[in-house]
């Protein structure tokens, strides 16, 4: 009797230690190229409904290749990307494992997601054209229009380099095949007012500005512009029109997840990819990122359903990542970045 005390004692204390080391273990790591101020409200929201801590690691490019060169000892449990080369790209470096789960299977239809379950989107962009209110008066035009003569000297838009804008040249390489696909890069390059930089806002406050007519932007930027004041003029400037290819529909990309192979948290990190496309985040993605739901139950935010009906374009994901090489090169062999040359 004398002893039962302190080993129940003990026991006891044993158990508490292990439960302040399971709450302590409450947490998942998450690398990502999104912006950090969009998606924190939507984590917050996570942590606060789960008690999941989530650590963030935010760089503008490399994270794949960080995770690579990381290892086995690499904190990363998930790869939250802003396109859908990225995802690939990291199942082919090696470090991911599938992200398979019943929910996000029901959850998320297959375009929007890899067959094979190697990534999962949890949201959907499409890159359309931010024209001058004032100065370009067509109600519709097609991607094949951005290289028009009568734009030159008028266009403007971020480094061809970028992701966004990769994913936009592997739908035309799609689409054209890569002989009129460098033709109509060209044209494009022939209609810049300037170098490309900055970002798609930055398209936005260059027309309002004056100084371009017209640009290539993602969707969402529209809606998150209207909502700053230091920034809704340069919307106010401008009309989406939602463009088509001449033979397709408009351009989408994804921002998604993989799972890493040497994932430490994966039940946290699997916990965390069913609620980013479960109907609270789905709606936080709408409501507040001004982005495309992946799930058929959650309406798309007004201000962005007033661009029109998306009809999204024929070329798969997959495609759009297998082309980003080509795609890439193409960007360097036309000199895009260099600017306006004819
Ligand atoms: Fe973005």
């Amino acid at each position: 009797m004398a002893i039962r005390f302190p080993i129940r004692a003990g026991l006891a204390a044993g158990a508490l230690a292990l439960a302040g080391a399971a709450a302590q273990a409450a947490e998942v790591n998450l690398y990502t190229h999104r912006e950090p101020g969009l998606i924190k409200p939507i984590l917050d929201q996570f942590t606060a409904e789960t008690g999941i801590k989530v650590n963030v690691v935010f760089a503008a490019s490399g994270l794949a290749e960080r995770i690579q060169s990381e290892g086995e000892r690499g904190p990363a449990d998930l790869l939250l990307s802003v396109d859908v080369s990225t995802l690939t790209q990291a199942v082919a470096l090696g470090i991911t494992q599938p992200i398979v789960t019943p929910a996000l299977a029901q959850a998320v239809p297959v375009p929007l997601r890899a067959a094979d379950g190697s990534w999962v989107g949890v949201s959907m962009r499409a890159r359309v054209i931010y024209a001058s209110k004032d100065r370009v008066k067509d109600a519709a035009l097609s991607y094949e229009d951005l290289a028009d003569p009568r734009f030159k000297g008028r266009l403007c838009t971020r480094p061809g380099t970028h992701a966004y804008n990769t994913g936009l040249v592997a739908a035309a390489i799609a689409h054209m095949g890569a002989d009129k696909a460098e033709t109509w890069l060209k044209g494009l390059r022939a209609n810049l007012a300037k170098k490309p930089a900055g970002g798609d806002r930055d398209v936005a406050k260059d027309i309002a500005a004056g100084t371009c007519d017209i640009g290539v932007a993602n969707t969402y930027y529209y809606g998150l512009m209207q909502k700053d004041p230091n920034q809704k003029a340069w919307a106010d400037a401008v009309r989406v029109i939602l463009p088509k290819f001449k033979d397709g529909g408009t351009h989408v990309n994804i921002s998604g997840l993989v799972l890493t192979k040497t994932a430490k948290n994966k039940a946290e990190a699997l916990k965390l990819a069913e609620w980013l496309v479960g109907k609270r985040a789905q709606e936080a993605y709408s409501a507040k990122n001004f982005e495309y739901p992946v799930v058929s139950k959650v309406a798309v935010e007004p201000i962005i359903d007033g661009f029109g009906k998306l009809a999204i374009d024929s070329v798969p994901l997959d495609t759009i990542a297998k082309n980003r090489k080509a795609a890439s090169e193409l960007v360097e062999k036309v000199g895009y970045d260099l600017g306006p040359q004819s």
